[in-house]
């Protein structure tokens, strides 16, 4: 069984089912400006910047870790052009992404493994020149374990780029961290947590950024997005769900808004040998 589907709904898998219909593409386009497939804070702007800061070539080999349906991977292989492998625990994401992957041109292959990433990697060591993951360290407990895997499956001098919705920067009741929890178990760290972390698994950090008011952004255009189509959206989720994600993405703002939870974008290089 997934690790996702033991979570009765809460999780990411169910969301996934309905990842390309039209309405849900309707909704992306209306909350992001541009849909490439995003299921994240990430903004094609954003991250047509960061690929530029993974330094990838046709010969690349880039690793997404919690790819989800794949549309930030299809993108940043599309902008490259290399080889890629795609890891989530959702087996409705990998489908999904596997259909993305099936559009792209010639040479731009990526291969999916539904994983849990709180086990070790299933690559072999030095398999990747760069490894990103997009809003996903959030939900996994061992963030130090994780970063080691990194390490272990780039190459010296390999890149990781990581953004972190949850880094706490001010007050935050129980009862917005109850409200914020509708994916599934949430760890977030303070500020130089991340970056102790990276330097204990063997990164030297190259650069952080704050990504809130992108995040603010699209929390706001999902909010509006959503409220919008409530009709269409009630008779997927049915009410009760539908107004658990409205109250989840009024917890992100109102925390947001605040600066009370930051979203940062961290890039490290694994140490040469
Ligand atoms: C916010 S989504 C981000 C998806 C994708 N990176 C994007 O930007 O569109 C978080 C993803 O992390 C995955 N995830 C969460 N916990 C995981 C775990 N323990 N192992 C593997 N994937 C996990 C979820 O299934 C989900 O697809």
């Amino acid at each position: 069984m997934s690790i996702l589907a033991g979570s009765k709904g809460r999780g990411y898998d169910d969301s996934y089912q309905e990842f390309d219909s039209p309405l849900m593409r309707q909704l992306r386009t209306e909350a992001y400006g541009k849909d490439i497939g995003q299921h994240s804070w990430v903004t094609a702007q954003d991250l047509e910047q960061d690929a530029s800061r993974l330094k990838l070539s046709r010969a690349s080999r880039l690793l997404d870790l919690g790819c989800g349906p794949a549309g930030p991977l299809a993108f940043v292989v599309g902008l490259a052009g290399c080889r890629a492998s795609g890891v989530d625990a959702s087996a409705n994401a990998i489908a999904a992404g596997r259909a993305r992957a099936a559009t792209l041109g010639p040479g731009e292959v990526i291969t999916f493994q539904e994983a849990d990433l709180n086990e070790p990697l299933p690559f072999p060591s030095a398999s990747f020149d760069v490894v990103m993951s997009l809003d996903v360290i959030l939900h996994l407990p061992d963030r130090g374990a994780v970063f080691r895997e990194v390490a272990r499956v780039l190459v010296p001098g390999g890149r990781f780029l990581f953004t972190d919705a949850g880094v706490i920067t001010g007050s935050i009741s129980d009862e917005e961290m109850r409200l914020r929890a509708v994916h599934g178990p949430n760890h977030f760290v303070p500020p130089g947590f991340n970056e102790r972390m990276l330097e204990l698994a063997g990164f030297r950090l190259l650069e952080s950024a704050d990504r809130t008011l992108s995040l603010l952004q699209n929390a706001r255009g999902r909010l509006a997005a959503r409220l919008a189509h409530r009709a269409e959206l009630e008779k997927i989720e049915g009410s009760a769900n539908f107004e658990r994600q409205q109250r989840y993405l009024e917890t992100v703002i109102g925390l947001s808004d605040r600066g009370a939870v930051s979203r940062m974008m961290y890039l490290a290089e694994s140490h040469t040998a």
